[in-house]
């Protein structure tokens, strides 16, 4: 078994239910997992549940957002903190809305010229969207990913190193269940403190358990 096999077999019995996530085996809708996305970003998994579900429920889709006054907006988002990211959502919305006729582009180039998205959230967009082998890496992936490979060069040194190792991980099928499971794994099983290696699906690959410093990965320079 590869190591995406063992960790989809592992997300197969342990997904967690997310208000944002598909029932097994069907996709999220693009707006979906961009507006989840976003909220992630700086904040926890749950405090965006109750947003993310007023969000689609008062603006079900991208044109309805992108219609929305952006005061309107900005209020519906008090509490998640950074408006600078909830008016790059309205921005986002309306750039959806306006050059791709209200359609989430599939291409990295098209996701990346749009307000707000970066390389991490056009890669969770396009694999958890589009089922495209592209490879999401946020703080959790990299911890995961430092740990496998028992990556010791410190952070942020080691980016583009962990970058390169995730991405050649990433399997041609299932890459949205696979972007998931990782972070499903970082989040609950790979954690910065205690990590729960006895129960990692991914114990015999990792390199920091064997060596014994799965829990000091990943490094990071000083201040
Ligand atoms: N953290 C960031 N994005 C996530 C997602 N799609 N599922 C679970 N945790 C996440």
């Amino acid at each position: 078994m590869t190591h995406a096999d063992r960790l989809l077999a592992w997300y197969d019995r342990h997904r967690r239910t997310l208000p944002w996530r598909a029932a097994p085996g069907e996709r999220t809708a693009p707006y979906r997992v961009w507006l989840s996305e976003i909220m992630l970003q700086q904040t926890t998994v749950a405090t965006v549940g109750e947003y993310f579900r007023r969000f689609v429920e008062r603006w079900p889709t991208v044109e309805a957002l992108a219609a929305a006054p952006l005061d309107d907006v900005l209020s519906a988002w008090a509490g998640l903190g950074y408006y600078a990211r909830a008016r790059n959502l309205h921005a986002c919305a309306q750039a959806v809305s306006d050059r791709h006729g209200g359609r989430f582009p599939e291409d990295e180039a098209s996701l990346l010229a749009l307000p707000g998205i970066g390389r991490y959230t056009a890669a969770a967009i396009q694999a958890i969207a589009f089922d495209r082998p592209a490879s999401a890496v946020d703080g959790n992936v990299e911890r995961v990913i430092a740990r496998l490979y028992a990556i010791e060069t410190p952070l942020p040194d080691a980016k583009p190193d962990i970058q390169v190792r995730a991405a050649r991980l990433v399997p041609q099928q299932r890459a949205g269940d696979y972007a998931q499971a990782m972070m499903d794994l970082g989040a609950t099983v790979c954690i910065p403190r205690n990590p729960r290696c006895v129960i990692c699906p991914l114990m015999q690959n990792c390199k920091g358990r064997k060596l014994g410093i799965a829990e000091e990965l990943p490094r990071r320079a000083p201040k």
